[in-house]
């Protein structure tokens, strides 16, 4: 740890490469709403563009049109612009800007030793983006611009936020300052990893090709409801405990989401339906899955009549985030040397 104090600030961000699943909900939204609403962080929360392109082409309409839908979507579960700084990550450039300075300070082994590059770039690295083998050091220039001291995200994202830590112990040590804070993941919860609902061992992604492996953010009261019933389980009870969850990956996502939809613990859950079968229980998680989130697609289908308004926001949400970055950017460059 450092010892400088920093202000307790909380920074994530989300990619709007299209379709938010109940694993982005679940994973990371709601618990950004629930560090917004605690009160104890000045809390950002981002649309990182700049990251969405790293993987694959994307058509520049689409890609404004999931923006704007991804800050419909944070809006409409509860990010609300007056308590949080809402952002487009290219509307504020010293994201990219401090990016550089940390494609300069980490190393190649760093970067190759992450899971997602490899499992992103797959067999044919050489067909890769440099942006795409680069993608962490933006993801800790995100957090560091603004001196984050936590960063709520979902398990998948962990290493990254270890090359974090690793970027800004090394630019301190290179330099002997002080300057970047070793931020702490957040990563809790009942529903850190969200899996498929038609397969156990997978993550819920909005890659899956099957459209019933996942709850889309804008899937209505009907298809939510559809697609539990229709999630895969096993024949057996529930347990009472959670020892009883192991080696059963079907029924531990049904109980994980549960838990985290009612903002209960795993144990609290099983002692409420332990014995119950699937036939029972299903319908008890449908119910609840459509009310917590039938509300939220309504919400930003409304929120996207009105693209203008979105706008607006992520326009002054870019004025307040400069506030905070310009004067770190600019104190980075004069620790590094650079005449200004
Ligand atoms: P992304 O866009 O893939 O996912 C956004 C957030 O959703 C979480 N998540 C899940 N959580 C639980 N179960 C799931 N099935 C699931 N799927 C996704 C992710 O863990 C993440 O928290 N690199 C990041 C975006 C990013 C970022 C940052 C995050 C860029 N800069 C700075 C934090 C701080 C990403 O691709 O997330």
């Amino acid at each position: 740890m450092t010892d400088t104090t920093f202000t307790p600030r909380v920074f994530s961000g989300i990619q709007p490469s299209g379709g938010l699943t109940l694993g982005n909900y679940l994973g990371a939204m709601k618990r950004f709403v629930d560090m917004q609403d605690e009160g104890s962080y000045q809390t950002v929360y981002c649309m990182v563009d700049l990251h969405a392109i790293t993987a694959k082409f994307q058509d520049p309409a689409t890609l404004r049109h999931n923006t704007r839908e991804l800050a419909a979507g944070f809006i409409a579960a509860g990010i609300d612009p007056a308590k949080s700084i809402l952002i487009n990550q290219s509307q504020v450039p010293e994201h990219a800007q401090l990016a550089w300075i940390f494609n300069c300070v980490a190393r190649m082994g760093w970067m190759g030793r992450m899971t997602q590059w490899k499992d992103k770039a797959g067999k044919n690295a050489e067909a890769a983006s440099l942006g795409l083998f680069a993608y962490p050091a933006l993801m800790a220039a995100d957090i560091l611009i603004y001196h984050a001291t936590h960063v709520p995200v979902g398990e998948d994202q962990k290493q990254h936020l270890e090359l974090t830590r690793d970027i800004a112990a090394k630019f301190n040590h290179d330099y002997g300052v002080d300057f970047f804070p070793l931020t702490e993941p957040v990563i809790e919860g009942a529903a850190t990893r969200v899996m498929s609902l038609r397969d156990g061992s997978k993550k819920m992604s909005k890659s899956d090709p099957s459209d019933a492996s996942r709850i889309n953010l804008t899937d209505d009261a009907d298809a939510i409801a559809k697609k539990i019933r229709k999630a895969k389980t096993d024949p057996d009870a529930l347990p009472s405990e959670i020892e009883g969850l192991k080696d059963r990956p079907e029924a531990r996502n049904l109980v994980n989401i549960y838990a985290a939809l009612n903002d209960q613990t795993v144990e609290q859950v099983l002692t409420d339906v332990g014995g119950q079968q699937f036939g029972s229980f299903k319908p008890l998680l449908a119910d609840l899955a459509v009310a917590k989130m039938a509300p939220i697609s309504i919400r930003m289908a409304e929120l996207m009549a009105d693209t203008a308004e979105i706008d607006r926001i992520l326009a002054r949400g870019a004025t307040q985030a400069r506030e905070i970055t310009a004067p770190i950017l600019k104190k980075t460059y004069e620790i590094i040397g650079m005449v200004g």
